[in-house]
């Protein structure tokens, strides 16, 4: 079979600078995100430009395309896509924020937040977006909000499944029985044109790294196991997902023992801003996941994964700071993240104490408090001595990156996944509980990482 090169990227969350001065409420804004806003036009040009000189056949983009679905925010990026699309096949995707479905699309001035921008409605995007999928679909199904999926070939031998996820009958992301027949019916045509078919959805099919991170919520589709079962059992291999903004393989296979393999994509626009390439080749795909090295900002040339990676760890610092600080600045930090900062004033108080020792303690710091409590032996002194002077708040950045790129920090050094394995254990002895449990099971996964670089599936 000959081999065809895909590439594959997620969440471009593109932002216009039309809706942003530098104002502090900007600030407060974009400090409560792990993805950059004003940032993303000059990232987008990077990206594209890597794409663009690419031996990929063909871009495709898993959806959340746009920052929260502001008008100005889907045209400026559509004339991106354009310039990309004159070097590149470029097939995407929408979901729930290109079309607003939080109601939260906003503009920031100055101390204030408006909420008067111009939105994109679900049922105007096929047609926004129609040069990059619609019009050269081989089949195309138009979903009950207006949104459409579609199939489209690539190469010689390999179809695109490409799938729109944000509603099912219960008002949750997923399909409705007659998308689920339209999708019977590619994956059946698929099998009878003797095509690679590979779906692209934006909700995740499974969790990956722990269900406490990627399980919550709606990071998945409703009724997962159902859904997954159901698209292995129809003979769909592999599904290509965005949404999480956290990159990971993962399998899941049915009670009839079928396998569907789930691909879930970084976002483009925050660490470690990820562009996958994978190729269709006899053996099966072969990924390559290649983050984006730099980018010119404000005239500047900047190392893309070092600014990525600190504004990822400021806002776990930022939120941390604002307990240590006052009460109204941590409901406020709250708010800016969009929760209301309010319900969560009560946690100030046990907060602040812990908030403030934070930037201060160091593994010894969080040893010396585990042997107060009794369980100092669940520390291992060898490679409490070797990490003793390392600041909690690196631990806790470096854990946050392992998550977004499925890289474990326990792999490169035995030592430091015993010594946070150590504090995990300990919390479970002090209380053994589901919460600490699944705690434990999850910085187990996230210190050893996946084989996601390089893996072939
Ligand atoms: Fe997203
Ligand atoms: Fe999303």
């Amino acid at each position: 079979m000959k081999e065809t090169k895909l590439a594959f990227i997620a969440d471009t969350h593109y932002f216009s600078p039309s809706l942003a001065d530098e104002g502090r409420a900007y600030y407060l804004r974009s400090g409560s995100d792990q993805k950059c806003l004003l940032e993303t036009g000059a990232i987008l040009d990077a990206a594209f430009a890597e794409l663009a000189k690419s031996d990929a056949e063909a871009v495709l983009i898993a959806g959340d395309v746009s920052n929260d679905g502001e008008r100005v925010c889907h045209e400026e990026l559509r004339e991106k896509l354009y310039a990309l699309q004159k070097e590149k096949p470029v097939y995407l995707i929408t979901a729930t924020h290109d079309w607003c479905s939080d109601e939260n699309p906003r503009r920031f001035e100055g101390n204030a937040v408006y909420h008067d921008v111009p939105v994109m409605r679900a049922d105007e995007l096929r047609d926004f977006y129609f040069d990059f999928g619609p019009k050269q679909a081989g089949s195309e199904f138009i979903t009950d909000i207006g949104t459409c999926s579609f199939t489209v070939d690539v190469g010689e031998n390999v179809r695109i499944l490409a799938l729109n996820d944000d509603k099912n009958e219960k008002n949750w992301a997923g399909f409705t029985p007659a998308h689920y027949a339209w999708i019977e019916a590619q994956i059946k045509q698929a099998a009878a044109d003797g095509k690679v078919l590979i779906g692209m959805e934006h909700h995740l099919l499974m969790p990956h790294v722990h269900p406490m991170i990627t399980g919550v919520g709606s990071t998945c589709v409703g009724d997962r196991e159902e859904v997954a079962s159901r698209f292995a059992d129809m003979g769909l291999k592999y599904m290509f997902v965005g949404h999480s903004h956290i990159q990971g393989v993962s399998a899941f296979t049915s009670d009839a023992n079928n396998t569907i393999t789930q691909v879930n994509i970084g976002s483009l626009v925050g660490y470690p801003a990820p562009i996958v390439y994978v190729a269709v080749t006899d053996e099966g795909l072969k990924l390559d996941v290649e983050p984006l090295k730099s980018f010119t900002y404000k005239g500047e040339e900047i190392d893309a994964q070092s600014y990525l990676a600190h504004h990822a760890t400021a806002l776990i610092d930022r939120l941390v700071e604002g307990a240590a600080l006052t009460k109204p600045e941590f409901v406020e930090r709250l708010c800016a993240m969009g929760l209301k900062g309010e319900n969560f004033e009560k946690l100030y108080y046990p907060l602040h104490p812990i908030a403030r020792l934070y930037f201060k303690a160091t593994a010894k710091t969080v040893y010396r408090l585990l042997c107060v409590l009794g369980c100092g032996d669940c520390i291992p002194q060898e490679a409490l001595a070797k990490y003793k002077d390392k600041p909690l708040q690196e631990f806790v950045g470096e854990t946050w990156l392992s998550i977004l790129d499925a890289h474990g920090k326990g792999v490169d050094d035995p030592d430091y996944y015993k010594l946070v394995l150590g504090v995990a254990n300990a919390l479970v002895r002090l209380k053994r509980c589901k919460l600490t449990l699944d705690l434990r099971d999850a910085l187990n996964n996230i210190l050893l990482g996946d084989s996601f670089k390089d893996a072939v599936i």
